[in-house]
């Protein structure tokens, strides 16, 4: 247990570097790991869901050097592979710790290859749906087992509910995943749901399987495995909402992969330095692809004063990056539509800190895959927030789940509570700042699984 004490800031000043994408580093690792020769990643960050990568494919006998972190909490790492077919038979199951996007990359990873595989996994993320990922996986040839019923002890505020709001109904799977290497086929697969982590397993598996793979999503969520794979020269191309990826070409090291610093670690100082006043804030190098910097459009329809400097992009398929200003700002209400929620998904927890303060009204629509994440973050900043004065309602209907809330001139310092989730910590945090009195939250650990060295950037900045 790790309890902060969070007392009003006055001010929120100077320039920071964070660490490389989340997103981004675990397509990086993965691919470097099934391409012919050495890549050296940089600014890898040393969070906890970055290294569950790293320790899996260690496993599966890729050689990984990781560098010194760096006082960002990043630095490089290494990975040497023997190619597409290089991966060996791991020894014992594969952990993959409390990383969501790991279970479901490598899901797709290994379900073709010539071996059987386990997908072990922590507590939290045995709770959490895999169906969304084993259903197109065995459409495609796979074959994967699962636990049909969640682990039990439950210490978040999930509801239990067994459904997914927008998928079919059909019994819910669970880690472990245990996969047996076969022949895999290229398929047509129409997303029911925006995910990337479903998408990137579908276009892993591809790449070990006959014929053609393509996805339709029904809005475009982040394209980073689209991008990576085509620096690392895979046949693949995206048009008019459709992804195709053509196997049979072997992959290519691009040597270097720079990561840029986090868009979803960023925006907390985005909307520390916003609801601040006199506040003057430099974010350099984040990452900016157009499908993860929902928030940033959001936040500057709300009024926030944002200023992007773009970055040289080379080659053009890389990551867009840039440098972030932000000075402190009045927020008016807005509302975030459906089809908005893929480019912020991550975001929402301080988006609704955000529009907490806002003048107005902010209705979130369609914001229930939510309640998928870490733990179910609808009820967890439902909870935390209206503790500190908010005014918050939940509206469930057959569509999906849409959030009000009406902004109030100020939050009350509270005793607050994390769940587990590394991001309902840091929004807490920022909302501890922005209040006019003190808070304690329960346990800010979990935000190690992103960004270890949170806390002590945002002590250097408040
Ligand atoms: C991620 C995709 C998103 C996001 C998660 C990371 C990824 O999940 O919430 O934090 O790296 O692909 P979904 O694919 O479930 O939307």
């Amino acid at each position: 247990m790790r309890p902060f004490v969070v007392r009003p800031a006055l001010r929120v000043s100077g320039r920071i570097s964070l660490p490389g994408d989340k997103s981004i580093t675990h397509r990086a690792a993965i691919l470097s790991a099934i391409s012919c020769g050495k890549t050296t990643i940089k600014n890898f960050p040393n969070n906890l869901d970055c290294l569950a990568t790293i320790v899996a494919l260690r496993k599966l006998g890729v050689k990984i050097e990781q560098g010194i972190s760096l006082p960002s909490g990043s630095g490089s790492v290494i990975v040497r592979s023997d190619g597409l077919f290089g991966l060996k038979k791991p020894k014992s199951p594969v952990f993959v710790n409390e990383s969501g996007t790991t279970i479901r990359l490598l899901a797709g990873l290994l379900a073709g290859q010539s071996f059987d595989s386990r997908l072990v996994c922590g507590k939290a993320l045995s709770r959490r749906p895999m169906r969304r990922v084993c259903e197109p996986l065995r459409a495609m040839g796979a074959v994967i087992g699962s636990r049909v019923t969640p682990r039990l002890g439950s210490t978040s505020l999930t509801t239990g509910r067994s459904g997914q709001e927008g998928y079919k109904t059909g019994a819910e799977e669970y880690p472990p995943l245990v996969i047996t290497g076969s022949v895999l086929h290229g398929v047509t697969y129409k997303m029911p749901i925006a995910s990337a982590q479903v998408k990137s397993a579908i276009l892993l598996a591809g790449l070990y399987a006959r014929g053609k793979t393509s996805v339709i999503e029904p809005v475009a969520s982040r394209d980073h495995t689209e991008r990576m794979m085509k620096l690392f020269g895979a046949g693949i191309k995206s048009k008019a909402g459709k992804i195709i990826l053509t196997p049979g070409k072997d992959l290519v090291s691009p040597q270097a992969i720079n990561v840029p610093a986090d868009i979803s670690s960023a925006v907390f100082f985005v909307v520390l330095a916003t609801l601040i006043p006199g506040s003057l804030l430099e974010l350099t190098n984040v990452s900016l692809n157009p499908l993860r910097a929902g928030a940033i459009k959001v936040l500057k329809r709300m009024g926030a004063d944002i200023t992007v400097q773009r970055l040289k992009q080379d080659p053009p398929f890389a990551e867009p990056a840039g440098d972030i200003f932000v000075r402190g700002a009045g927020l008016k209400g807005t509302t975030i539509n459906k089809e908005e929620i893929p480019s912020l998904i991550d975001e929402l927890p301080i988006l609704m800190v955000a529009a907490a303060r806002a003048g107005g009204r902010t209705v979130i629509k369609g914001a229930q895959e939510l309640r998928f994440k870490e733990t179910d973050r609808i009820n967890a900043m439902s909870y935390n927030l209206k503790k500190m004065g908010a005014k918050l309602n939940v509206r469930s209907h057959t569509a999906g789940v849409d959030i009000i809330i009406d902004g109030v001139q100020a939050l009350s310092g509270a005793k607050l509570k994390c769940f587990g989730d590394h991001r309902t910590a840091m929004s807490m945090c920022v909302a501890g700042a922005v209040a006019r009195s003190a808070s304690v939250i329960d346990d800010v650990t979990c935000i190690n699984k992103s960004f270890p060295g949170f806390i002590k950037a945002f002590k250097s900045v408040v």
